[in-house]
């Protein structure tokens, strides 16, 4: 796991927090409209602890005084900053593999048979923090799907986060990192060990298309995917802004595309638009019947 920004080390292990409740107050509400994040009350340690990295390196001499100047002069730039350090970025590589393996034995031959004539086959990895989501996906497609080589395929990998995004883009993982969930055969012919991390091959990194995209401002132009990997990023939301993102993917899916949520997260109360499916231990979303 990598933690952007986390520099403490929980309740226990935080410095006695010196942030105020009016500070705390603005920090939440920012955060909540600008990247639907809902920081819980009582989390100020948390908030501290991720404020502290950026408060030194600007300059000041504590979170309290960054979030004092940006209570009286919010530049944009820092606003961006600190609401980049309040996202929680966990993620690792075949993270809950179900979904994987439903990929390989279900999803994919039949996509596959199915875009016969147009070849072309769109996947994205919506908040896909450190990379490891959209890497393992472009894996198992050219580990099992060697016929893809030739079509058109697309992987686009989307976060908030600017910082996860150059992670991401690097493709140079820790020694932890990969062993977390990264079976051998894929670490020993996809990555390269450079001393005491791994880089990932450059064709398996070409394979995967990284822009920045916050879910809940307006989504660009974008073709219909035919997969959609949305997990483990809208247990940080409320309702209203699930309902609005899911009532959005709806027009985003092709009427015979596949969506997969986190493990903890489900459609209930959320959106009709979408029917749940199982493949064995996989659980994903195919469009309703006459949507
Ligand atoms: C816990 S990680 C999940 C990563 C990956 N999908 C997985 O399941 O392993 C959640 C990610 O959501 C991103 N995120 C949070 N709010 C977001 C928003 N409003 N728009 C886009 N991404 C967001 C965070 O930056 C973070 O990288």
């Amino acid at each position: 796991m990598r933690q952007v920004g986390f520099a403490g080390s929980g309740p226990r292990g935080a410095a006695l927090v010196t942030i105020s409740k009016p500070q705390f107050e603005f920090l939440r509400e920012t955060v909540r409209n600008r990247a639907a994040i809902v920081i819980e009350p009582g989390k100020e340690y948390l908030v501290e602890s991720r404020l502290c990295p950026i408060a030194k390196e600007a300059g000041y001499d504590s979170p309290d005084s960054l979030l004092a100047q940006l209570m009286a002069a919010p530049a944009p730039a820092m606003v961006d900053r600190v609401i980049d350090a309040m996202t929680t970025n966990e993620t690792s590589f075949v993270r809950d593999q179900h979904p994987f393996a439903a990929l390989e034995s279900e999803i994919l031959p039949a996509l596959i048979d199915a875009r016969r004539t147009t070849r072309r086959l769109r996947i994205w990895s919506a908040a896909c923090s450190s990379g490891q989501e959209p890497y393992t996906i472009a894996m198992l497609l050219d580990q099992h799907f060697p016929e893809l080589r030739t079509w058109s395929v697309e992987i686009l990998a989307t976060d908030l986060s600017p910082t996860v995004l150059d992670i991401a883009r690097n493709g140079v993982y820790s020694q932890v990192e990969v062993n977390r969930g990264l079976p051998a055969n894929l670490l020993l012919e996809y990555f390269q060990r450079d001393g005491v991390s791994w880089s990932i091959s450059d064709s398996i990194k070409r394979a995967v298309t990284f822009r920045r995209l916050n879910l809940i401002e307006p989504w660009p132009a974008m073709e219909p995917m035919d997969i959609v990997f949305i997990r483990n990023v809208m247990i940080y939301f409320d309702i209203e802004t699930k309902v609005r993102i899911m009532t959005q993917m709806a027009k985003h899916l092709r009427t015979d595309g596949f969506l997969f949520l986190g493990a903890a997260e489900s459609m209930i109360g959320v959106s009709d638009y979408f029917e749940r499916h199982t493949s064995g231990k996989s659980v994903f979303y195919r469009p309703s019947e006459g949507r």
